[in-house]
């Protein structure tokens, strides 16, 4: 036994030992578990790996000299080998490459070839299968994972069928295909676009790649070259690097984010360069038909790419960061012969060009003329600086976005009806140029936007280095550095008359907040923090910082901060109206809101909600999201309060437990009450609530029924499951209440307080749910903890909050 043991040990010692590095696959050559592949010059190597700690094994290809182990490629992704025993990659008779354990076939490539075929890996990364002639019958890279290698190609190969697009991994311990993909659109004229099945995430658009002159003068080695092919045949688009001893990569993540990386010698690292969508205003078409995201605004805020043309569809939603009417034009199309015109919009990115018709050699002048003639087409565009394409738009133009001034973007010409043409007349001649050059398509948004991320990575290391002066721009620069403006408190106590209890507004979770008034007259609301924090200072001013930095208009407005000995305050904008809390559950205040109002302060705390999960730059979980945090603005409009403060933290962590548990009754979701765990979920959870509450106008907490239901949450769940919601709304605003909305707002609020998180949607859905007219799914048995049931923590009577303390450090989270 125990010599059989030995045996086995030497046998598998011996066998490590064995090791080989290939550099072809023949019949007379296979590979086994610990061999490996390597390309001529040993760029890459092709081999067997676990991802992470994972006990998966994978066939697949990375580079072989840098530290960092870097998978670009995946043979098995979802097929991984678990107890494998006897793994070999080889060549059949009939040309296949195999991967087999124990004889059995588990990954093929698919095509065969008669006889002697041999596999080879090239230095670019490509593992090839040729025939006995030299012919390639597979290449890796026409089965493109989640990563883009120079002069692999992303488009469609319409002869053999076939579309070359990247797929994330799941996780990073799993290779398997996410759902994701980031590949170029079926019909009209080549672009890429980032999809999550049906629906479009973000679009590259088609682009100029004079889009920022004289970048390249910074690094020559740096500098991209884009191919792209379209014809019949084939329209596909790959990139290559001018200095090709650089590494690079693109790759698309979990996390639908496309970057881009460049591999730093000297740093020994890869260097993130850039990655799309950079904003909210990169999300598809976020603004609708006809409108455009300004990307100067920190706040995402959509206006019509022209206000004397074009008007809000529905003005009232667009006041309340409503977006989705989009706009229409002022006058509208008739399409009488030749009266009509177009009006010239520059610097723009173009349009979803799903929809499209082109022409590879056709001048604008043709173009135009050619567009007037078919009452069907509403714009055209060349995208091309050095040839002459012509492009025409047949439906309303989704997801424009006008460019900063002076970057370079390709113009489009608009149709308009006659009484809105002025003497912008365009359809100028602009042929001529007709040199022979290389197609512009997308992803040189990417590469385009990596040469500048690198330079700004380099000149920002260079200075500080060498503490040289300005290189970047100085308006660019501050935006980066923007600090938060520091109060004095001699300032804040004159604004308070010294604190004054006259002067208090309330008692918030961590601290009482008042009312000031600076000596400019301006108004604010300030939050004097509990001193029992043991939170550093440095700590506190980052996190304020962070915190400032989160802007969108339903949310509360931090103005600065002051910090003096243990004193610690935080300056708000004041909000006239108060919290939501003491309109909806106080019988005279509750006359104010009428349904409508009640129905945009639900959608209003959605879209804030949503910004603090997904679209800022941190990732919030608010935690205590409650009535009496939702502040009304003058105009009714709800404002969060208190994000941030209870923990916030970065990337892409979605969960978190905690031990020290913060939140009110009444709004904690069960795992939070019961195991401290908080995810975007809970969030969820109190905003289901919230809804619940400001459509009855009654308190989840302390409800008493005569039922004996022992919350709101059962008196709903009951209402609902016998078919009579409408009668939980609020008496005060039954008049102007419209059944469908309030139908659709208990039933989105009852699918928020699920039992279980993972039937609770995010906020995304939520605000998709709320302003669609669509089915809705069936909402689960709700969760009904009662106090009884949650564990006992300490909380002042007086504001329903749990904890005092300051509690949003982002290096404490203790992630499970
Ligand atoms: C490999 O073969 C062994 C023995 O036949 C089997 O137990 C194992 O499940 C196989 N693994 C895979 C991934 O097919
Ligand atoms: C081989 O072909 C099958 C069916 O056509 C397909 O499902 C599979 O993904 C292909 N495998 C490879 C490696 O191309
Ligand atoms: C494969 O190569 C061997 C030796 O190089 C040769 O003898 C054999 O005929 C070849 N097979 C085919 C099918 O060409
Ligand atoms: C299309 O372009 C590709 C790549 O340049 C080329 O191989 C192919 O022959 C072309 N097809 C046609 C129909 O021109
Ligand atoms: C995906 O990329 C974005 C942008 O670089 C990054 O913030 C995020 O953490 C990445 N996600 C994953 C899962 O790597
Ligand atoms: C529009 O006018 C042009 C000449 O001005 C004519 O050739 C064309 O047929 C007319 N089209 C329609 C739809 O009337
Ligand atoms: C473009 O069209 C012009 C005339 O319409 C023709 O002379 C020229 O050869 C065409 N160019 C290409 C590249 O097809
Ligand atoms: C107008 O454009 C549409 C969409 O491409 C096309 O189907 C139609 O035939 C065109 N009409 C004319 C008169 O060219
Ligand atoms: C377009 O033409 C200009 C001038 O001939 C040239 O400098 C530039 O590199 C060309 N652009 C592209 C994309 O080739």
């Amino acid at each position: 036994m125990e010599g059989a043991a030995i045996l086995l040990f030497s046998l598998l010692f011996l066998h490590k030992s064995y090791a080989a590095e290939l550099n072809i696959i023949s019949d007379s050559r296979f590979l086994t578990d610990v061999d490996t592949l390597v390309s001529p010059t040993g760029v890459f190597v092709l081999g067997f790996f676990n991802p992470g700690s994972s006990e998966n094994r994978y066939l697949g290809i990375w580079y072989k000299n840098i530290p960092v182990t870097t998978v670009v490629w995946v043979a098995n992704r979802d097929r991984p080998l678990l107890g494998a025993s006897q793994l070999e990659l080889k060549i059949t008779d009939r040309g296949i490459l195999g991967l087999f354990n124990n004889s059995r076939m588990i990954w093929s490539s698919n095509t065969t070839a008669s006889g002697n075929a041999t596999a080879k890996l090239w230095d670019n990364g490509n593992l090839v299968v040729v025939d006995q002639q030299e012919r390639i019958v597979w290449q890796s890279f026409d089965y493109p994972t989640d990563t883009l290698l120079p002069g692999m190609k992303l488009g469609r190969d319409y002869v053999r069928g076939k579309e070359w697009y990247l797929t994330p991994w799941k996780n990073s311990q799993d290779p398997a295909p996410g759902e994701l993909t980031w590949g170029a659109d079926r019909l009209g004229y080549p672009e890429n676009k980032l999809r999550q099945g049906a629906s479009i995430k973000f679009r590259g658009g088609p682009w100029s790649n004079e889009r920022f002159p004289g970048v390249s003068v910074f690094s020559k080695s740096l500098t991209f070259r884009y191919d792209v092919t379209v014809n019949k045949s084939e329209v596909s688009f790959s990139y290559n690097l001018e200095d090709n001893s650089i590494l690079s990569r693109v790759v698309l993540n979990s996390s639908a984010h496309l970057e881009s990386w460049a591999w730093v010698d000297n740093v020994r690292g890869w260097l993130p360069v850039v990655s799309f969508p950079r904003s909210a205003c990169d999300t598809y078409n976020i603004c609708n038909a006809y409108g455009t995201c300004d990307i100067n605004m920190i706040q995402q805020s959509c206006s019509c790419i022209d206000n004397k043309r074009f008007k809000p569809k529905d003005q009232k939603g667009w006041d309340t960061a409503d977006w989705s009417g989009g706009c229409i034009r002022n006058t509208p199309l008739e399409c009488k012969n030749g009266s009509e015109g177009f009006i010239k919009y520059s610097n723009v990115k173009l349009p979803d060009a799903e929809n499209t018709w082109f022409n590879m050699n056709m001048t604008l002048e043709e173009c135009g003329t050619k567009c007037l003639t078919n009452c069907t087409c509403m714009a055209y565009a060349n995208p091309e600086k050095n040839r002459s394409v012509c492009l025409h738009w047949f439906n309303d133009l989704l997801d424009i976005q006008v460019l900063p001034e002076g970057s370079g973007g390709p113009d489009i010409f608009v149709r308009m009806a006659s009484s809105e043409l002025d003497s912008q007349y365009v359809s100028k001649k602009q042929g001529g140029e007709k040199l022979k050059i290389i197609l512009l398509v997308i992803i040189p948004v990417v590469l385009i936007g990596l040469i500048i991320a690198t330079w700004l990575c380099y000149a920002r290391r260079k200075r500080k280095l060498t503490g040289e002066g300005e290189i970047l721009n100085p308006s660019k620069r501050h935006e980066e550095d923007m600090e938060l403006p520091l109060f004095s408190f001699s300032m804040i106590a004159n604004a308070t008359t010294n604190f004054s209890p006259n002067n208090k507004l309330g008692e918030g979770g961590f601290g009482p907040v008042y009312k000031g008034m600076l000596e400019e007259g301006k108004e604010i609301a300030v939050k004097r923090l509990s001193k029992n924090s043991s939170q550093g200072l440095d700590e506190f001013k980052n996190e304020v910082i962070c915190i400032s930095k989160l802007q969108h208009r339903n949310l509360v407005k931090l103005l600065g901060c002051c910090i003096q000995g243990d004193e610690k305050l935080l300056i708000y904008e004041y909000m006239p109206n108060k919290s939501l809390d003491s309109f909806i559950f106080d019988k005279t205040q509750s006359m104010l809101l009428d349904w409508t109002k009640r129905f945009n302060i639900i959608k209003g705390i959605a879209r804030g909600l949503l910004y603090l999960h997904q679209d800022s730059r941190l990732r919030i979980i608010h935690r205590d999201l409650k009535a009496s945090n939702v502040l009304l603005d003058q105009d009714m409009n709800p404002k969060i309060s208190d994000f941030g403060l209870a923990r916030s933290f970065g990337g892409n962590e979605t969960q978190a437990n905690t031990e020290r548990v913060v939140g009110t009754y009444g709004y904690m979701s069960p795992e939070y009450a019961l195991d401290g765990i908080f995810s975007i979920k809970s969030d969820a959870f109190s905003f289901g609530v919230l809804v619940l509450e400001i459509v009855s106008g009654k308190r989840n907490r302390g409800f008493i029924q005569p039922e004996n239901e022992n919350n709101l949450i059962g008196h709903v769940w009951r209402l609902y499951s016998e078919g009579r919601s409408l009668e939980l709304i609020d008496a005060s605003c039954a008049e102007s209440c419209h059944p469908p909305e309030v139908l659709r707002s208990i039933h989105v609020g009852l699918l928020c307080v699920q039992q279980n998180a993972a039937d609770r949607p995010n906020m995304s859905s939520v605000i998709m749910m709320l302003s669609s007219e669509g089915e809705l799914p069936q909402p689960k048995q709700p969760s009904f903890l009662t106090e009884k049931e949650l564990p006992v923590i300490n909380y002042s009577s007086s504001s329903y909050t749990a904890g005092s303390t300051i509690d949003f450090t982002i290096t404490e989270v203790g992630a499970r």
